[in-house]
């Protein structure tokens, strides 16, 4: 297997708080894990590490091998914007920009012109939205709205999805349509997923489930 994102030794500490103890993981291309724990165990702040959201207090990550430690703010935003999606369990969309404009905003800083517009379309498609990109989300289902967020996080071919509780605000049906998207993704595309979750029934739709407790990798 093709490794694509490790950590090693990564640590996180907000004071006297430590979110994130000495953790060791690896996602490999083309795969789809999941982290699971209780509430506060780490898994978002473990997510925001490997995004390089947040600065570790001790440790590295590893995407394609590069130490993401050795980028400066601005090496970090670009390779970011070029390697990772990111989905939040509120979505995130902005209300006055339509389905389209959303899925385009990430290439606003080159200014959005007929290709970005085309590929906002095209990025539509793939999540099966092609004909809700005039709608502005509030007159967007919850599961439409999130399939908007995927097809935003899609806009750059990121090889890596990060998802922080994807499902969380969906019901369980719609729920199940937006894992079913991300396998389709990946089999279509070879997008890899780490999604964070404390369902059970999410987990197991993973290839490979990472359980935290009190910061640390328990299994
Ligand atoms: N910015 C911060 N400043 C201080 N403490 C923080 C910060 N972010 C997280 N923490 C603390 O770190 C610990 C882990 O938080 P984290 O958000 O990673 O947990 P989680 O597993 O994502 O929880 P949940 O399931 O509720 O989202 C918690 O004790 C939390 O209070
Ligand atoms: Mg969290």
């Amino acid at each position: 297997m093709n490794k694509l994102l490790s950590a090693e030794g990564l640590s996180k500490h907000f004071g006297a708080v430590t979110a994130v103890s000495n953790i060791d993981l690896q996602i490999n291309s083309g795969e789809i894990v999941a982290i699971m724990g209780r509430s506060g165990s780490g898994k978002s702040t473990a997510m925001h590490l490997l995004a390089g959201l947040e600065s570790p207090s001790d440790g590295h990550v590893f995407y394609q091998g590069k130490d993401i430690a050795g980028l400066n703010e601005d090496e970090l935003a670009l390779w970011r914007r070029a390697n990772i999606g990111l989905i939040f369990q509120a979505f995130h969309l902005i209300p006055t920009l339509s389905a389209l404009e959303n899925v385009a905003f990430p290439l606003y800083p080159d200014g959005v012109k007929t290709a970005e517009r085309d590929r906002a379309a095209e990025r539509l498609a793939m999540v099966g939205l092609a004909d809700r990109a005039t709608h502005r989300p509030s007159r967007l289902s919850g599961g439409e709205q999130q399939r908007v967020a995927i097809a935003r996080a899609l806009i750059n071919n990121p090889g890596l999805i990060l998802a922080d509780e994807p499902t969380g605000n969906l019901d369980t049906e719609t729920g199940n349509e937006i894992l079913a998207l991300f396998h389709r993704l990946r089999d279509e595309a070879g997008v890899s997923f780490l999604i964070v979750t404390h369902d059970d029934e999410v987990a197991a739709t993973a290839d490979r489930v990472i359980r935290m407790k009190d910061g640390e990798i328990v299994a």
